[in-house]
């Protein structure tokens, strides 16, 4: 059955969101009524209040890469300061956005495996912040735990609303923890070891409840590792290495950032209103904070890092007119992969990555190569277009083997745990549970290998902290066809079982997994697991 025939199936032909039509199937209750859905992602689109602009007149932008404030033999440290700016995005108008260095996306930062990234961060915002570095395998005092607010330097914005959230998670609906988290005041500095693979990283603000919200108005930006495995492959690299940070969002006829929140303030009470309690999902897509842009590149291979970075639409990338060989896949969340695969779309959830050599060395000056979300409904169909240009650069043959890596065996898992993500409580929970500070649903052991199976009543891309995963089955069948490598985040569709292996290596203490649809994240569909 196709995907789209399963899911109406599902729905009992009442034509809502599959989410829903897997909920009433298996009775569990929905406390709320959804908005106009999305065939293929949890959610309802927000609908500007401008006149989008025209696809594909806007050149492409690549976020500049952040240099060390200075370097020692061993480390390399950064500073960025989080704050408001007033920037361009759609064409006669201005959009006060939250952004790191005050632009979205955030400055890249690029870290050797084994060098120590510090990154000193300085909240200018008037709401406090949590940093996270998504893919990172980070000790607990810098992986930016939800609690763990770094308050503005200036609080007269805080201090004039009232604060609920004032470093503790009381008044959270649905929670009630004295966990006071390790706040800051001003800046936090956090230390990345980076004892870690090669891989396509990204950081974002994490703060409880108002994950949503801040990633929205622009706090997230790229993180690249490189290590000599990777340097080995000698991959097309500088103008032909392009990170694509994805993210759809809404815009205010001012040409500020639309957003449902329930409290506007961004203080008080998280969540969204109603109808996009399952998600927002924008009608503008970005492309590195560039509505549909054109990118006009030589006839040349060209490796591109593409990172979902909506809150809750899912994607389904194609190129047309297609490339010689395909998309080529090299990469995923957790770095290479031990083979490349050709694929002729790509599936990519929230938070996920694809690293993939594209050939575009084979299609005639002028033509011009369109990236669709075959997901999307309308203008949301297309994501960005790439125009070829009469000069020709280097074309790479992508090597059978890429990477040292082996699929770990399963039958070696000391433990099973189950994990549900459904509907319940006041939004999201996770095995009956809202996220507390207090509640620990797991204690694996460092170095232990784990079978986690997870079960989502509708899309719930579910991502963990600390270590990658290997994806060992879907229902009764083995992994799907996007499902290959390391992960960080596995895209669970509605009604569906999955199996992951996970072993923690790196750090003790108190991590999160949870859902990354940051509306579901927000509404508490997130949970602690502690490793020792
Ligand atoms: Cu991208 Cu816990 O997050
Ligand atoms: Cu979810």
């Amino acid at each position: 059955m196709s995907e789209l025939n399963r899911r109406s199936f599902l729905a009992g032909g009442v034509g809502v969101a599959g989410g829903v039509g897997a909920a009433v199937l298996l009775g569990v209750g929905l406390p709320y009524a959804l908005g106009p859905s999305s065939a293929s992602s949890d959610g309802a689109v927000l609908v500007s209040r401008l006149r989008r602009p025209r696809p594909f007149t806007q050149p492409l932008r690549v976020p500049p890469v952040l240099s060390p404030t200075h370097s020692t033999a061993d480390s390399d440290y950064y500073a960025i300061t989080a704050r408001q700016a007033a920037v361009s995005i759609v064409p006669g108008t201005t959009t006060r956005i939250f952004g790191f260095n005050g632009i979205f996306p955030g400055p890249t930062i690029i870290s050797r495996r084994d060098r120590t990234t510090t990154v000193l961060h300085r909240n200018e915002l008037p709401i406090p912040i949590v940093v996270h570095l998504h893919g990172g395998h980070t000790p607990v005092e810098s992986d930016g735990y939800p609690i763990d607010l770094v308050y503005p330097v200036d609080m007269r914005y805080l201090n004039a609303h009232r604060m609920a959230m004032g470093g503790s998670t009381k008044g959270m609906p649905g929670i009630g923890s004295d966990d006071a988290g390790d706040v800051s005041h001003g800046q936090r500095v956090y230390t990345y070891p980076m004892h870690q693979r090669a891989a396509t990283l990204w950081y974002h603000d994490h703060r409880m409840g108002f994950t949503g919200p801040s990633v929205w108005r622009g706090l997230a930006g790229f993180h690249l590792v490189r290590d000599e495995e990777e340097d080995a492959l000698h991959l097309p690299s500088a103008r032909y290495e392009l990170p694509l940070f994805l993210a759809d969002r809404s815009f205010e006829a001012d040409g500020s950032f639309r957003y449902p929140s329930t409290d506007p303030t961004m203080v008080n009470t998280p969540g969204v209103t109603t109808s996009f309690i399952a998600g927002v999902l924008g009608d503008v897509m970005l492309v590195n904070g560039v509505p549909w842009p054109n990118a006009a590149v030589d006839r040349a291979s060209y490796r591109l890092r593409i990172l979902n970075g909506c809150n809750a639409r899912r994607l389904k990338l194609r190129l047309d007119p297609p490339p010689e060989g395909g998309i080529v896949q090299i990469g995923t969340e957790g770095g290479l992969l031990a083979a490349p695969l050709a694929h002729d779309d790509f599936e990519l959830a929230e938070a996920q990555r694809l690293d993939a050599i594209i050939d575009f060395s084979r299609y005639r000056p002028g033509t011009e190569v369109t990236l669709y979300n075959d997901f999307g409904e309308g203008e949301m169909g297309r994501i960005m277009r790439f125009t070829i240009r009469p000069d020709s650069g280097h074309r790479y043959n992508v090597p059978d083997r890429l990477s040292d890596l082996r699929p770990v065996d399963a039958s070696r898992a000391a433990i099973t745990r189950s994990f549900r993500f459904q509907a319940g409580g006041p939004g999201w929970v996770v095995n009956a549970q809202p996220f507390s500070p207090d509640v620990a649903l797991a204690r694996p052991q460092l170095g232990q290998l784990e079978i986690w199976e997870l079960f989502a009543d509708s899309y719930h891309p579910v991502h963990a902290h600390l270590d990658p995963f290997q994806i060992i089955a879907r229902g009764i069948t083995g992994p799907g066809p996007y499902d290959a490598g390391w992960k960080d985040t596995i895209d669970l569709k509605p009604a569906e079982q999955a199996r992951i292996a996970v072993q923690f290596n790196d750090y003790a203490g108190r991590f999160v997994f949870h859902c990354h649809n940051l509306e579901h994240e927000d509404m508490a569909m997130m949970a602690n697991f502690i490793t020792s």
